[in-house]
């Protein structure tokens, strides 16, 4: 079983043009989507899923939309961090608290966190204002700051800098909606993930494809730049 998935959660927008929809139509029915696959990866015993919620160039949205996303995370934090809860989640987030996040929404994430940081039975990772550059640049701006000397500057010191570094790297990263690109998601800790795409819209993901995608990482052969015996 891997030890942690991710997941860039797309497709939304296709989904509800499809159905003559708008694009935040598709955002909502989102919701169901990351639920079931969050219990199903709960079921399935990972111990880490991360989900790609909202991105570093997704402000380049039209305002409306971008308006929606926020009180959208905002308002899904609210509806279900207590049933999250109670089945024992932890629920983190990975990204820039920069000044654009309005304050009401750091404040839900700031609560989700609370309430749910002594669970283990498994962690969400919510990535909210992600980039991987700009994690990569943020523990380089904290490496800087803590004056670390050029001969200390190791993978292990710009790792312990990273948003999450008890969270171990992804073993398996999914893309739905058949693109076929990582947008600037896990740069670092992706380096040797399996990736699985599927053609699935996000809005129709269920723990099934959940499933499917954990069996394709299970039939690869990993081997970190090694040979087999
Ligand atoms: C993913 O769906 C959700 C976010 C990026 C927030 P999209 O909104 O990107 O949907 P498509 O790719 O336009 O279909
Ligand atoms: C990636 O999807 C970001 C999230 C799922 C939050 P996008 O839809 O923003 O990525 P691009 O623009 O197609 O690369
Ligand atoms: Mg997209």
């Amino acid at each position: 079983m891997p030890r942690h998935v991710a997941v860039v959660m797309d497709g939304n927008g296709r989904w509800a043009a499809r159905r003559g929809l708008a694009r935040t139509a598709g955002h909502a029915a989102g919701e169901v989507a990351l639920l079931d696959t969050t219990y199903g990866a709960l079921a399935a015993g990972v111990g880490t899923l991360t989900v790609y919620a909202f991105s570093t160039e997704n402000w380049r949205r039209p305002v409306d939309e971008v308006r929606y996303l926020m009180n959208f995370n905002k308002g899904l934090l609210e509806r279900r961090q207590y049933e999250l809860h109670d089945v024992g989640v932890r629920i983190t987030f990975s990204g820039r608290r920069d000044w654009r996040v309005p304050k009401q929404v750091l404040r839900r994430m700031d609560d989700a966190s609370a309430l749910t940081r002594h669970n283990t039975a498994m962690t969400l990772n919510i990535a909210f204002n992600y980039g991987g550059r700009a994690e990569i640049v943020d523990a380089v701006a904290r490496l800087v700051a803590d004056g670390v000397s050029p001969r200390a500057v190791s993978e292990r010191t710009i790792r312990s800098r990273l948003y999450h570094p008890e969270i171990p790297d992804p073993d398996v990263v999914i893309r739905t909606s058949g693109e076929f690109r990582t947008s600037n998601f896990l740069l670092w800790e992706m380096a040797y993930a399996e990736l699985v795409f599927t053609d699935v819209l996000w809005p129709d993901f269920r723990r099934e494809d959940l499933y499917a995608a954990i069996a394709e990482y299970q039939r690869r052969e990993r081997r970190f730049g090694g040979v087999d015996e």
